[in-house]
């Protein structure tokens, strides 16, 4: 297949596109400062133009999107804001662009995260935004068929816990090889609408 995988230089992102490269795909990486294609995603107008140099796939992985974590005393409106733009919008946008530029059966697979469903101190604007995303995912999937779309919830990442484990404490956190196998599993199956969570 030939994938799109924006946030390719991340964290999750490499996971990804090493697991797929080894399945055969051909990955096109998108990142707003490396990768084959570089965009922003929250940027409508680098969006399309990221399409306009993509051209058509089979797959389109999101493996991006920044949230920012602080006590919800702490928290002003630009924090939501900016948790809307950077990981909701920007994600839900990437999918509106990109129906056009999906194959007919293709997939869409975003990622949230587990704050959605199991709260944490400092993490009110990353449940909120990973809700909206989880919410999109299904609203979408019945609209969009016989294209698919998943997104990938994860718990903390086990290479991510120097920076962000005391935020998940006695959470049980996830290989990103695990992660990516999240991504196939959604990429080369058959689930639309799913909220496929990690472990
Ligand atoms: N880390 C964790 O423990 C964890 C757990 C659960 C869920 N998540 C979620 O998983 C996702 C990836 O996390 P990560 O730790 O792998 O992050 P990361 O290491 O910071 O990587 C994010 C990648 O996305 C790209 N990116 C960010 N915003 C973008 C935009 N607007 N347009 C295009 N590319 C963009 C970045 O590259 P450039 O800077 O070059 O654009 C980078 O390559 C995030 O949505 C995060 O909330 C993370």
């Amino acid at each position: 297949m030939r994938i799109i995988l924006v946030g390719a230089a991340g964290k999750a992102g490499r996971a990804v596109h090493e697991l797929m490269e080894a399945r055969g795909h051909d990955i096109v990486t998108v990142g707003r400062t490396s990768g084959d294609v570089r965009c922003d995603i929250s940027d409508p107008s680098q969006l399309a133009r990221m399409w306009e140099r993509a051209g058509q796939v089979d797959a389109v992985v999101s493996a991006a999107g920044e949230v920012p974590y602080a006590p919800l005393a702490e928290l002003g409106g630009e924090d939501f804001e900016s948790a809307w733009q950077q990981k909701a919008l920007a994600q839900i946008n990437l999918v509106r662009t990109g129906l056009d530029h999906v194959s007919e059966r293709g997939s869409f697979t975003l990622i949230s995260g587990i704050p959605s469903r199991d709260p944490i101190v400092s993490g009110a604007a990353a449940a909120t935004v990973n809700g909206a995303i989880e919410a999109f995912v299904r609203a979408a999937a019945i609209e969009i068929a016989p294209r698919r779309i998943n997104v990938i919830s994860p718990s903390v990442f086990t290479e991510s816990l120097d920076d962000f484990g005391d935020f998940f404490p006695g959470f049980v956190p996830v290989d990103v090889a695990d992660v990516a196998r999240g991504f196939q599993r959604a990429v080369e199956g058959a689930s639309t609408g799913e909220v496929i969570t990690l472990p």
